[in-house]
């Protein structure tokens, strides 16, 4: 019998620091919407991929809100942690931040959560470790990403 390993969230947390360069930007000077979902992803996969040690996919990415514009030259710091873990699935919210470099100011932009599954060298879903939340944050982000996806399962036996 095969016993599934056991990681917590903190084992695969990812730190990704950014620099809004021109070429990231709008027509307003702004970060572009799309390129801060690029980084989404990245930080997600990355998190994903430590949890599993695997290549993964993103299969979902749910509704990401843009409530402060980014500003060239800013930083963009993303953290992004593993909330839960299925049979091959894993779910990952992933907080953003924005920093002013000149004066030091650091603002919360963004939160997305997205599911990405592990694949085995043929490609195919393979079972990843099991995941234990240990702080109360993380025991609190756990059910909340259980009662999503029992919620998802409902709506598509309908
Ligand atoms: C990832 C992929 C290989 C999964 O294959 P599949 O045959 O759909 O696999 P399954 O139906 O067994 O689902 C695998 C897991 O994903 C989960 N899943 C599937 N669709 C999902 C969705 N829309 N939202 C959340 N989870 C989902 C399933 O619940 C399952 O989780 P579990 O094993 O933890 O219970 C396949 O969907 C794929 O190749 N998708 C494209 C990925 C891609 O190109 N991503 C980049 C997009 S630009």
């Amino acid at each position: 019998m095969n016993i599934r390993k056991e990681k917590t969230p903190s084992q695969s947390k990812i730190e990704m620091t950014q620099l809004v360069l021109p070429n990231d930007t709008n027509l307003l000077n702004n970060l572009l919407g799309g390129r801060m979902l690029h980084w989404i992803d990245i930080a997600g996969a990355l998190a994903a991929s430590k949890h599993s040690n695997s290549k993964v996919a993103t299969v979902a990415i749910e509704r990401v809100e843009f409530r402060e514009p980014i500003n060239v030259g800013d930083m963009v710091i993303l953290f992004a942690t593993l909330t839960y873990a299925g049979n091959t699935s894993m779910d990952i919210k992933v907080d953003v931040y924005s920093e002013n470099l000149e004066t030091g100011i650091r603002i919360k932009t963004n939160k997305a959560y997205l599911t990405f599954v592990a694949l085995d060298h043929q490609e195919k879903p393979k079972t990843v470790p099991l995941l234990i939340p240990e702080t109360p944050s993380e025991i609190s982000e756990y059910k909340l990403s259980e009662d999503k996806r029992i919620e998802r399962k409902r709506k598509k036996a309908r």
